[in-house]
């Protein structure tokens, strides 16, 4: 697994050739592998393909060109709108996006006590270390894998075309790769980590 840690890298480029059930089954099964708070397993996994994707496609241009001319939801991250679009373009070439979701997860939108505030951290993390064991296992494949969070650009549309219970909390675009991307620039480790004895 340390090599699959090290060799990972976020693919945009996928080569036309599709991922076949069983390897896709094994990734999926690395992915609830993850430990969760509680043991709560707060994940559920919904996997595109063919039309289906092409349909949820439609939907997040829908929901950006909304964010560029309606009433904006991320009025702040308008600047982040042309990557979200090349987002759009990284997922219509992947033969495989997977949503992931937090079965437990509270809308966005609502207020939350601060132990609602902790559980939903909890299971974030919960989540997010699900999707981290899937990109590792694609990795040891072979299959390249791509985490998108741009989707929240279309956050209402999405949600409301998934009609899953939970929040969607990511996107991963799954494909063999059409690019070997040297390592993106990391902090040093003497700049994040602190010592105490
Ligand atoms: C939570 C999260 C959300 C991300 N969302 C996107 C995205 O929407 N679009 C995209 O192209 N990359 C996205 N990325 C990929 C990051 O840009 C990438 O991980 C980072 O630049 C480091 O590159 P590396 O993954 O190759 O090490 C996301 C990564 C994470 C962890």
């Amino acid at each position: 697994m340390i090599p699959a840690i090290y060799d990972r890298r976020s693919i945009r480029k996928f080569l036309e050739k599709t991922i076949s059930k069983e390897d896709m089954t094994d990734i999926l099964q690395s992915g609830l592998k993850a430990p969760s708070s509680k043991n709560r397993q707060p994940w559920k996994y919904i996997v595109m393909q063919g039309k289906a994707k092409e349909e949820m496609l439609n939907i997040f241009r829908q929901g950006i060109q909304r964010e560029e001319h309606e009433d904006a939801l991320l009025p702040q991250s308008r600047q982040h709108i042309a990557a979200a679009k090349h987002t759009v373009h990284i997922m219509e070439e992947a033969p495989v996006i997977l949503f992931v979701v937090n079965s437990l997860g509270k809308s966005i939108l609502e207020d939350l006590t601060p132990e609602e505030h902790i559980s939903e951290i909890c299971n974030i993390q919960s989540v997010s270390a699900s999707i981290q064991n899937m990109l590792l296992a694609a990795t040891e494949k072979g299959i390249g894998s791509l985490w998108i969070c741009d989707i929240f650009f279309a956050y209402a549309e999405l949600s409301q075309w998934l009609d899953s219970d939970g929040q969607l909390i990511a996107a991963i675009a799954f494909g063999y790769p059409d690019e070997f991307p040297e390592e993106r620039p990391r902090k040093r480790i003497d700049d994040i980590v602190e010592w105490r004895c």
